[in-house]
């Protein structure tokens, strides 16, 4: 394919963008439990029009564009006084949670080799249900993670086992608030004293809860303090384009004081070209995400989101008691917020996505790692409220329909035959084999997903990763026709 010899009209180009678009989930529709975080037209228009203004700024350079400026100390003052930030408290907007992740853990990095220089190799002690994007952090900066296991009925950190993975390379602990993948509450107060006890930073990854606790602690859901409220948290990290409903690309990470914040900052003037002194990781950087997010925040203000807040709430704790009131599932812990997992012991759980796939739902399968079960993964959102009890009947029907999907042998299949397989040895032929055994032709995904998923939970979490990127590596290729 190549670029149009000619170009097209403005009507055949967007009529095209809707074409490609047709087999796309239908985000507006409240039927996705994840991904999509929507707080109605209203909000959006907003958004669009603050965001199509700003869009070609160029961040790169506060200095032409103080507007881009003011919005990102107005949007860092907001967060931080959402999260009891004092004067100190200091922060930077950004793409997202991961860059918000990788920046709070560069800056560690960096601090200790200031303060520790000629130390070993850092580590960073993560407890199992830490986001994946601590791992990339980990594999772009060269930080040796120690991932510490979580309470098996609660599924939050387990405290003690932080404590004894301590060592004299240490230079980072992490707790979530909440986890994505239970929707729990890690035991801030606890990890907090430990890092102070050993005067390590502490990093809350409040990507998803962060800016949705305080409301539901408004609402009377009991929240314990999770944020610079508690001593020894140096760090946060907060999306906007979660719970703040702000369109993608919208995040910040805030640091206590700016001492530590220096260390994410890049400066460059050993070039020919322009001094580059970057805050994030991006260096020319549209300035839509930074506007829409300030727009948002303030057209929706405090009022609406407790407003939301509380219809969230109530939709949140209808679905966990619904669930567990469905024979054969189980949710995971004690969710405090929007987010929550469920797992089945007599079914399998993939089969209940597949059912409830097929009838116009979306559910995020998550795999068994070490004791964690295998789940299904919902986050609430704005959307969904209006579905929760057409949901409740859909799942109460799809469990009975798993129940009579005979058992798969494909996973145990997989697991004799890869489960002694060195990731690095996986080989081209393997890796067709694999596909073939799920059932796939070339890269394209069956209709039920049962069997990959139940095939990717038999083997082990490095393999899955290793045949995950194979996969990537042959979905994204030029197109040859279009
Ligand atoms: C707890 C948590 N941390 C980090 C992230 C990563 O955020 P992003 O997908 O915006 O990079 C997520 C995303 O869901 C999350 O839930």
């Amino acid at each position: 394919m190549r670029i149009p010899p000619k170009g097209c009209s403005r009507d055949e180009v967007l009529g095209r963008l809707d074409e490609v678009a047709k087999n796309d989930l239908p985000w507006r529709s409240g039927r996705l439990f994840g991904y999509v975080f929507d707080a109605g037209l209203e909000t959006e228009e907003v958004a669009k029009e603050a965001f199509t203004r700003f869009m070609s700024l160029n961040a790169l350079d506060f200095t032409v564009y103080p507007s881009l400026l003011q919005f990102e100390n107005e949007v860092i003052a907001m967060a931080s006084a959402h999260l009891s930030g004092d004067e100190n408290v200091v922060g930077s907007f950004t793409s997202g949670g991961t860059e918000s992740i990788l920046l709070a853990v560069k800056a560690a990095r960096d601090f200790y080799r200031e303060k520790r220089p000629g130390a070993g190799q850092p580590e960073m002690i993560l407890p199992i249900t830490a986001h994946a994007a601590f791992h990339k952090a980990a594999h772009y900066f060269d930080i040796k993670t120690i991932v510490t296991p979580v309470d098996s009925q609660t599924f939050r950190a387990d405290v003690d086992a932080m404590r004894r993975a301590i060592g004299p390379d240490t230079i980072l602990l992490v707790g979530s608030a909440t986890s994505y993948a239970h929707g729990v509450l890690d035991p801030i107060s606890e990890i907090g004293q430990l890092a102070a006890e050993h005067d390590l930073l502490f990093h809350v990854d409040g990507c998803i809860g962060g800016f949705l606790l305080p409301y539901f602690r408004q609402l009377g859901s009991e929240i314990p303090a999770f944020d610079f409220s508690v001593p020894g948290v140096t760090s946060i990290s907060m999306d906007l384009h979660k719970y703040a409903y702000a369109p993608k690309g919208a995040s910040v990470v805030l640091y206590r004081e700016p001492g530590l914040r220096r260390h994410q900052f890049f400066g460059c003037a050993s070039w020919t070209g322009y001094t580059m002194v970057n805050s994030t990781i991006q260096s020319t950087k549209s300035g839509g995400p930074l506007a829409a997010a300030w727009a948002v925040l303030r057209f929706i203000g405090e009022d609406g989101y407790l407003e939301i807040a509380r219809r969230l709430r109530q939709a949140a704790q209808a679905l966990k008691s619904g669930i567990q009131g469905i024979d054969g599932l189980r949710v995971l812990g004690d969710p405090p917020m929007s987010l929550l997992a469920f797992a089945a012991d007599e079914l399998d759980v993939f089969e209940v996505m597949d059912e409830m796939k097929e009838r116009g739902w979306y559910i995020q399968p998550q795999l068994s790692i070490e004791t964690i079960p295998k789940s299904i993964h919902l986050s609430i959102n704005p959307s969904n409220v209006q579905w929760v009890e057409p949901f409740l009947s859909d799942l109460r029907d799809s469990v009975v329909k798993a129940r009579t999907v005979p058992p798969s042998s494909l996973g145990a299949m997989a697991a004799q035959a890869f489960a002694e397989m060195d990731p690095v040895e996986l080989t081209p032929e393997a890796f067709e084999q694999m596909l073939g055994m799920a059932g796939m032709d070339g890269v394209s995904l069956p209709g039920r997903m049962a069997d990959v998923n139940g095939m990717l939970d038999a083997i082990p979490p490095k393999l899955r990763e290793r045949l995950l990127v194979e996969f990537v590596n042959s979905l994204f290729r030029p197109a040859t026709r279009g």
